[in-house]
């Protein structure tokens, strides 16, 4: 058995990929089942869905993220699909926010955090991203192809009672021919509600093969048609934090821009992924994967699934390849990957 990894207190080697980048963000998916097919993410009908028995139930999930977290780990977010569409969720986020985390997050749709946003926060999620596209009912029901806008927003109100969770964001995808048209709405939106509105580029992630450069309304694109009635101030980040942040000049609200596409920030990226049915991703857009399901399965010590950890991570990608002729799209659909 290997003792390269044995967690001594205080004296880990940090997870580190091939590249010189530590790693300690990982991103969860719990399910790959959603209650919504948003146009960016899922085609209408029939998606392929993972089989009940490939899916890690909640001490298998809750076993790696503890081996993950003997690695350095200390950012979790947990994603789907949608992750409240797992039946007994708050159970699962309670399990995990047992394990010692600096920090565990989520990133939903909105429509269960009426019903849920009190048994998460009890449960130890302190941020919450909640997609949110557009700000008109007609067009919400466009995108996501169910007229639940209402619900979305009712669900990000309940939120706003929490004094002990990070500010809510909420997330819209930028698309050309479709965003520009909520952008002031938008800005309007973060100054009056305590929510930071961000933009995140359209990225070929899809069920279909239909992504084009041109159909990605970039940052920078937004943040000009804000300015034009609401000058903008940037606000320091974390080095690792994939969002551009810009505070209206008057100090009322906050915009920020993700945009992997027009400025990829893959060189500081510390996160890795793992899936519903148990692979670990190393990049968005993998093309290969690790099974770390069937070890676990198959009885594997901590010390074992921290061997194929570290193997896998080493080999992370350097890059994403959007824009460049041999890119390839990974074939597992957003849907199953998680944002
Ligand atoms: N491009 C960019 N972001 C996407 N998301 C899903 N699909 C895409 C895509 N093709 C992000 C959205 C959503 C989250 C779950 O994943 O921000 O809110
Ligand atoms: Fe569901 Fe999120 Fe995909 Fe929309 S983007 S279909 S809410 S998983």
């Amino acid at each position: 058995m290997s003792n390269e990894a044995t967690p001594i207190s205080g004296n880990i080697e940090p997870l580190m990929d091939g590249h010189g980048r530590p790693i300690n963000d990982l991103r969860v998916s719990v399910t790959d089942l959603c209650n919504l097919r948003c146009q960016y993410c899922m085609p209408a009908e029939g998606v392929e869905w993972l089989s009940h028995d490939s899916i890690l139930d909640f001490e298998e999930i809750t076993r790696l993220i503890r081996v993950f977290i003997s690695l350095g780990i200390s950012t979790v977010r947990l994603t789907g699909g949608e992750p409240l569409v797992r039946r007994d969720f708050p159970t699962l986020a309670g399990m995990i926010g047992k394990l010692g985390l600096d920090d565990l997050s989520i990133t939903t749709n909105g429509f269960y955090l009426e019903r849920d946003a009190d048994a998460l926060v009890a449960a130890g999620i302190r941020r919450f991203n909640v997609s949110l596209d557009t700000l008109t009912r007609e067009r919400y029901a466009e995108i996501t192809r169910r007229d639940v806008f209402d619900r979305v927003i009712a669900g990000l109100g309940a939120l706003e009672k929490f004094d002990n969770i990070g500010t809510i964001k909420t997330n819209a995808v930028a698309m050309r021919g479709f965003t520009e048209q909520d952008v002031l709405a938008f800005a309007e939106f973060a100054r009056k509600r305590p929510y930071q509105v961000r933009f995140i580029e359209y990225m070929p992630l899809g069920g279909g093969d239909d992504w084009r450069a041109e159909e990605v309304l970039t940052g920078a694109e937004i943040r000009e048609l804000i300015e034009q009635r609401y000058p903008l101030v940037p606000v320091i980040v974390d080095p690792h934090a994939t969002a551009r942040v810009w505070r209206f000049a008057d100090g009322v609200g906050e915009v920020g821009f993700i945009n992997p596409v027009s400025e990829p920030f893959c060189g500081s990226c510390d996160r890795i992924r793992m899936t519903a049915d148990g692979k670990l991703r190393t990049c968005l857009f993998s093309l290969y994967e690790t099974d770390l399901r069937e070890p676990l399965r198959a009885g594997a010590s901590d010390d074992e699934l921290r061997k194929v950890i570290r193997d896998a991570v080493w080999r992370k990608e350097l890059k994403h390849q959007i824009g460049d002729a041999g890119f390839r799209k990974p074939e597992r659909p957003m849907s199953s990957i998680g944002g």
